[in-house]
């Protein structure tokens, strides 16, 4: 193959959207030190339209640069070296981390050890480390086959569970009897779900959804209550509640906090799953809901349980939770430009089941 193709989104309008090819670079036009990726497979869920949605805020449309006016969504999944300028990388490794939606990649690649290396290409410096990140995963039982696509799919959102899991156990759950997560069925809110109802009771865990995934997220086993969001205003509002709001909808955002008043103790943001264009309302009643950082929680962790701290205990967690991911999720593979657009559309739409986990790949 001598050319790459890409999948490419109009940053103004996500329905628009194509394919593009780019010539292959030869070996000796890599960069020094660089490698020549083919990915392999990718993870797609709500969370890369996130992505999306805040790639100018966040500065995720620098990582993958684009014609002008459209972005290349970044994904989490493997890819494979197929060319190296670098003496410790060799053709046939394979690497996990965060790739465009193509069929290669060009990383320069620095920082390397046993266990990974981070891409030093200008264009993708200024954004969290871990986004530049690659782990060298070859004969790693724990990312091949299957238990890989769990890794690539649920992997980076758990992180997000066990941050936010940990900081509201560290603020003691700011007072708070039970915990509601919104958009009960997405893979980062479930993954909370999981470590609160283990590790967190008798904090209940209240999981607010669309009627369509009531009865999915009742057969997780590890919320106490689903509630649908036509229902909201029937639960109990005698008890301090806290909420994670993954689907950032202004609407059910201010009749959550317009049902508990004062009783709402923490309203933290997370996701967009169901972002709406209604404008903030500056004057809700209750705690004022605040933006939860994924990289504040890390840097001050960091600090406080020292070198491999995080990643010990993050490793425990995760050991906890992916037995129950064969039983909770069905992985679907897709090839080829058409499934991959397909999936697409189907996620920017909210058409896809929430017991599945797309894994695609571009090449046919
Ligand atoms: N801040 C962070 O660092 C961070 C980290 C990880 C994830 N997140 C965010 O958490 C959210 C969930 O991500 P995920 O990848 O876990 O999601 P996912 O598993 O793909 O979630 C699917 C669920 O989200 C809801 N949904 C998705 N798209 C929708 C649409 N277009 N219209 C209506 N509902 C839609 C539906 O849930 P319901 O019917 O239950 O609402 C659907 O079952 C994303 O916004 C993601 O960015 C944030």
């Amino acid at each position: 193959m001598t050319v790459s193709t890409q999948f490419i989104v109009a940053r103004s309008d996500f329905q628009q959207a194509k394919f593009i090819e780019t010539p292959l670079p030869a070996r000796d036009e890599l960069p020094e030190e660089g490698l020549l990726i083919k990915v392999d497979r990718f993870a797609f869920t709500a969370n890369n339209i996130t992505y999306a949605m805040l790639g100018d805020q966040l500065k995720y449309w620098q990582l993958f640069p684009a014609p002008d006016g459209f972005g290349n969504i970044p994904v989490w999944g493997f890819g494979e070296v197929i060319a190296s300028r670098h003496p410790q990388v060799g053709e046939g490794e394979m690497l996990f981390g965060y790739f465009p939606m193509a069929t290669h990649l060009v990383i320069e690649a620095a920082d390397v050890s046993k266990r990974g290396l981070r891409d030093a290409a200008a264009h993708r410096q200024g954004v969290a480390p871990v986004y530049n990140a690659y782990a060298r995963v070859s004969g790693d039982a724990a990312f091949a086959g299957r238990q890989g696509d769990y890794q690539a799919l649920l992997r980076p959102l758990f992180m997000l569970s066990f941050l936010v899991d940990d900081a509201l156990a560290e603020a003691e759950f700011f007072g708070a009897r039970s915990v509601m997560l919104s958009s009960a069925s997405s893979k980062t809110a479930f993954g909370l779900a999981h470590l609160l109802h283990t590790q967190r009771q008798p904090i209940r865990v209240i999981g607010l959804t669309s009627a369509a995934n009531a009865d999915f997220v009742a057969s997780l086993g590890c919320y106490d209550e689903v509630v649908t969001y036509d229902r909201v205003d029937a639960l109990a509002a005698d008890r301090p509640v806290a909420l994670v709001d993954m689907a950032g909808n202004a609407e059910l955002r201010s009749r959550l906090h317009r049902h508990f008043g004062d009783r709402l103790v923490y309203s933290g943001r997370v996701g967009l799953t169901h972002q709406d264009a209604a404008g903030e309302d500056a004057d809700l009643p209750g705690a004022a809901p605040t933006w939860f950082f994924a990289p504040d929680q890390i840097r001050k962790r960091a600090k406080e349980w020292g070198p491999g701290g995080i990643d010990k205990r993050f490793g425990a967690a995760w050991a906890g939770f992916a037995p129950k991911l064969e039983r909770w999720i069905e992985v679907v593979d897709g090839r080829g430009p058409g499934t991959v657009e397909q999936i697409y559309r189907d996620t920017l739409g909210g058409r896809v089941a929430p017991h599945q986990g797309h894994m695609l790949s571009l090449a046919g």
